[in-house]
């Protein structure tokens, strides 16, 4: 079975040299392994509760979606996606804010911090603490959790946002007595270096020591290179290689004989001035083709919207399914199907361990049908009928014939369900044949049991 990683990517920076070493770079060889199936997604949503310069969300969503693309991201391999295309996503936070404890959302960190800071300073403790941060976690465990992801690659920063996935995903869980929701992991790269910035600190954005990626092109990249604190050891003085950030970022991107190369050359006293350039033009090595990539995805955002688009509709196969039988399960399912409540009362005393159609009216007034496993999920969505008796009429003919009498064609990733020669119902699309072949079986299995309850 492949493992499934997700991870978000906020927008509200420019891609620096430490993302890109640190998580670009990393994640996109992780997720060309063939038993990973990778989803990365700009958390853009994330981005609102962080900032409210709509100018610069809308930069950074291009900036990182093309940053992704032109560090070797294959969007046919992966499912590369927006937050804000997919709106499963916050109808989940939804959902898991409604079973969220206070309590636990009072000790997520950035909050707490945020709390403290007022303390601090005298200020009432919730004194400029939006509504938003507070449910930062709640929306990122659904981010993780409509997607049923085993991994999540973050920072150490982040452990305790997939500690309360887990937990919403544990008590959604308990609480309706199935395995809705795959309970995720963290994944926190311990091999991956973090590079020091200008200043020797950490690279970041909040501590403005940052080198950028791609933005400004070589001529920045250099300048940037050329402000690296160094100590004041002249030409000719030995340096120190292990106490210097020139020579951990160098490190980071050359293999062992060239570092070794440099800590040589470091020992035997070349000057910071010579050094920098040497780690320019081994930066520059790498980084120039993707420079060259980003900036045609950069004159062609039109081309990144296509990319997005497509990776939002291979995201939704899988979320629009889920949250309808999340929605069934919290009791939200449509009225209309309680006419049908003959087979209903009966099923009841066994509810939820029996696969089940239900009746709606579509938004263009006709009648249509699911059925949804003994797990929830939907198997099948039938196609319109003009009135509720003809959509009757088809559920009931399903349950006379079982598995036994519907011919399964495949159709792209999903299959339709053919009765006497006619097409009445289709499954949602699925991700490979693997998952396709497993639905089959559940689909044949749902409709046998539902033939042996009628
Ligand atoms: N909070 C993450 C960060 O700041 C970004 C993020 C949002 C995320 N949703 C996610 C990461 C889901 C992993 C999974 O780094």
């Amino acid at each position: 079975m492949q493992t499934r990683i997700l991870t978000g990517i906020t927008t509200t920076g420019t891609p620096h040299l430490g993302n890109y070493v640190g998580a670009i770079r990393p994640a996109i060889e992780a997720s060309r392994r063939h038993e990973v199936d990778a989803f990365f997604f700009l958390a853009d949503y994330h981005a609102l509760i962080k900032s409210d310069d709509a100018a610069r969300i809308e930069r950074s969503r291009l900036e990182i979606a093309a940053t992704w693309l032109a560090a070797g991201l294959d969007p046919t391999r992966v499912t590369f996606y927006r937050q804000s295309d997919i709106p499963e996503i916050p109808e989940l936070t939804w959902f898991l804010t409604c079973i969220a404890s206070k309590g636990m959302l009072n000790r997520a960190h950035a909050y707490k911090a945020a709390v403290d800071r007022n303390a601090e300073t005298g200020e009432d403790p919730d004194a400029g603490i939006t509504a938003g941060l507070y449910m930062y976690p709640v929306l990122m465990a659904a981010d993780i959790l409509a997607f049923d992801a085993h991994k999540v690659p973050v920072g150490r920063d982040q452990i305790q946002h997939i500690e309360m996935a887990r937990d919403l995903g544990q008590r959604f869980n308990h609480l309706h007595g199935r395995e809705f929701f795959v309970l995720p992991e963290a994944q926190v790269e311990e091999q991956v270096a973090t590079l020091p910035g200008l200043d020797g600190r950490k690279m970041s954005k909040s501590y403005d020591n940052t080198i950028p990626l791609f933005a400004g092109g070589r001529k920045q990249l250099r300048e940037a290179i050329m402000r690296i604190v160094t100590d004041s050891r002249a030409p000719g003085e030995p340096k120190d290689p292990d106490n210097c950030a020139l020579f951990t970022i160098f490190r980071a991107f050359a293999g062992e004989a060239e570092t070794e190369g440099f800590r040589q050359a470091l020992l035997d006293g070349l000057g910071w001035g010579a050094a920098k350039q040497v780690l320019y033009e081994r930066i520059e090595t790498d980084v120039a083709p993707l420079r060259e990539r980003y900036e045609a995805f950069m004159a062609d955002p039109a081309a990144i919207e296509a990319i997005l688009q497509d990776g939002a509709r291979k995201a939704r196969a899988i979320a629009t399914p889920k949250l309808a039988a999340l929605r069934e399960v919290l009791g939200l399912r449509p009225m209309r199907t309680a006419p049908a409540s003959t087979s209903e009362a009966g099923a009841a005393t066994k509810q939820g361990r029996t696969p089940r159609l239900a009746s709606f009216r579509d938004t263009d007034g006709h009648f249509r049908f699911r059925l949804f496993s003994v797990d929830g999920e939907q198997l099948l969505l039938s196609e319109p009928f003009a009135d509720p008796k003809t959509a009757g009429a088809m559920q009931k003919r399903l349950k006379d014939l079982g598995s036994a009498g519907a011919v399964v064609r495949i159709r792209a990733n999903g299959m339709v369900l053919e009765v006497d020669g006619e097409a009445v119902a289709s499954t949602p699309e699925y991700r490979d044949e693997a998952a396709r072949e497993q639905a089959l079986s559940q689909l044949r299995e749902a409709l046998d049991q539902l033939a042996a309850q009628h």
